[in-house]
């Protein structure tokens, strides 16, 4: 199981500080929230920030990007050591065949890629041609845009969906939930087969000192 902290929930004074509490914790990603204004409503930070903060940490870099152009995104975060580089597949929801060349030279650039459903988008889109292209599929269990929202259990079956294609037909696929999650609804996603956990609130919401305690206690009851 990997735990991505979204740093969206983070003290941005003393990004430096907060970036310490994972220091020696295993099986972390972390978790950059890019958003444009255009996609989501809400907007984020962007390349001197993710660059600064891969200076910084030794953590792999998990780039969620909620942008209305992530080609853009693709080119120009290639030397920040991004680990996971996923967008959303509403972008392209109308030019499939722009979906899949995008993949191709996002997977040309970034270890991993991934492909971000909305709550309103039905996990059946992603069909076996656009899945064997992925490492990773992010199911959103609140709406794109902002952390501590309430989780939408409508992710659940899509979860199921994809942990029975993970078993029959793409034994790598990461199945990575993001919004909402906590000590309770954490164990309702990795029941119904989640492998990665996004959490904003649910970590920073410790003192520093604490935050081993806190992902513990988010994995506890699984
Ligand atoms: C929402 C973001 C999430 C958010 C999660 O658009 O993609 O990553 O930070 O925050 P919590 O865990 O607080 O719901
Ligand atoms: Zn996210």
């Amino acid at each position: 199981m990997i735990i991505a902290p979204s740093i969206l929930a983070c003290d941005f004074l003393n990004i430096e500080s907060e970036l310490r509490r994972f220091d020696g914790l295993d099986n972390i990603w972390l978790h950059l929230d890019i958003m444009d204004g255009h996609f989501v409503p809400n907007l984020t930070f962007g390349h001197a920030i993710v660059e600064l903060i891969a200076k910084k940490t030794h953590l792999p870099l998990d780039a969620h990007f909620m942008v209305t152009n992530p080609e853009f995104y693709i080119d120009t975060f290639k030397s920040f050591k991004i680990h996971n580089f996923t967008f959303h597949y509403e972008v392209y929801e109308t030019n499939l065949l722009e979906l899949k060349r995008l993949i191709k030279k996002a997977k040309d650039f970034y270890p991993s890629v991934g492909l971000s459903i909305k709550p309103n988008t039905d996990v059946t889109v992603l069909t076996d041609d656009i899945l064997t292209m992925l490492d990773l599929v992010l199911v959103m269990s609140v709406e794109p845009g902002f952390g501590g929202q309430k989780f939408m259990p409508n992710c659940l079956d899509k979860i199921k969906f994809l942990n029975s294609k993970k078993l029959t037909l793409f034994p790598n696929l990461q199945i990575q939930v993001d919004g909402g999650i906590n000590e309770v609804t954490a164990k309702e996603v990795i029941a119904a087969g989640a492998t990665n956990l996004v959490a904003g609130s649910a970590i920073f919401k410790y003192p520093s000192s604490q935050t081993s305690v806190g992902i513990k206690k988010l994995l506890s009851h699984s």
